[in-house]
């Protein structure tokens, strides 16, 4: 699997459902687009795609199954969404047999991702840690991973994140005889875990191959994931959602960056019945305010990452 170059593509996952992934891509996307980018979002929900609805398509003309079947193009396949810069590809249809795409299909839609006329791109991923959604989240650039302050949420939040780390790792050392064999044992099931956190890991490998360690540490440093906490109503529920983040810096060895906090609205819910975003609904109400910082804050982290000192 590729990991793609420059291309601003955000993957919104969970681990969870429900947790909010699909509102805050079809509001990030508005945002954006507010801000004068050309944006794609693209429901990579395979099995539940119901992105096309939160911006009131009720019919989805052309969907991914008609790309994935190689009957149109990518491009041909892209719905207006009656926004400026907005475009939307619609989900396919589980119904219809495609919403477990093979290789083959997935690196093909990758590599014509790549393609699409547009300054961002953003993928709706759908619950659980298949390896369809891991694969979507560890080829864009962004990986946006939305947690709530439940604990199902933050387990399965930071399960997500693990999952996608580990994969990940796999797919960079494929060929490293001496991680890749210790990437396994640490993801057994019955693992003696003499292997728990990454440290341990380094270290062990550091005793067999110097060089590969660094290598280890450098992809430790590069992997960047940042974390939105959803439906916060109170300090105590930051704090839970944090915690995520230092069980990640403990466990895993990785730095993950809050990149907002989005209280609970009604707008919200109101917008959701109303099969129309808060963006559009409620422009000037706090939520909006919200998606408007996490996307300012997000423009210039990846600005001030490309701009050379
Ligand atoms: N900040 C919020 N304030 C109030 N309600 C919210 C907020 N975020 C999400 N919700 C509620 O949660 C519901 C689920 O959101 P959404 O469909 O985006 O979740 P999801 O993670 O995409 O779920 P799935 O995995 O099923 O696709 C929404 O319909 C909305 O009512
Ligand atoms: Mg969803």
């Amino acid at each position: 699997m590729q990991i793609l170059g420059d291309k601003k593509i955000w993957a919104i996952g969970g681990g969870k459902g429900g947790v909010g992934k699909t509102i805050m891509t079809s509001n990030l996307g508005l945002s954006l687009a507010g801000h004068g980018k050309q944006v794609v979002l693209l429901d990579a929900d395979l099995g539940c795609a119901n992105l096309h609805t939160m911006l009131g398509i009720k019919n989805a003309t052309r969907t991914l199954n008609d790309f994935l079947s190689k009957k149109y193009t990518l491009e041909e396949i892209l719905l207006d969404t009656g926004t400026e810069n907005l475009k939307i590809i619609s989900g396919a249809n589980a119904i219809l047999g495609l919403a477990n795409p093979n290789f083959l299909q997935k690196q093909r839609l990758i590599n014509h991702l790549k393609t699409l006329p547009a300054d961002y791109i953003l993928l709706d991923l759908g619950a659980g840690t298949s390896y369809n959604m891991l694969d979507f989240f560890t080829i864009a650039n962004e990986g946006l991973v939305v947690i709530c302050p439940e604990p199902t949420s933050i387990q399965n939040g930071y399960g997500f994140i693990k999952s996608a780390f580990y994969r990940r790792l796999n797919l960079l050392f494929s060929k490293n005889m001496i991680i890749t064999p210790l990437l396994q044992e640490m993801i057994r099931p019955k693992s003696k875990r003499y292997l728990k956190t990454m440290t341990d890991l380094i270290e062990l490998v550091n005793l067999k191959d110097p060089k590969s360690a660094q290598a280890l540490q450098t992809e430790l440093s590069a992997f960047k994931t940042r974390i939105i906490a959803n439906m916060v109503n109170s300090d105590e529920d930051k704090e839970s959602v944090l915690a995520v983040k230092m069980v990640a810096e403990k466990f895993l060895g990785i730095q993950l960056d809050l990149v907002g906090n989005i209280y609970s609205h009604s707008v919200v819910a109101a917008s959701v019945k109303k099969m129309q975003p808060f963006m559009q609904t409620a422009p000037q109400s706090q939520a909006a305010l919200e998606v408007n910082q996490i996307v300012e804050y997000l423009m210039e982290a990846q600005n001030a990452a490309a701009t050379p000192v």
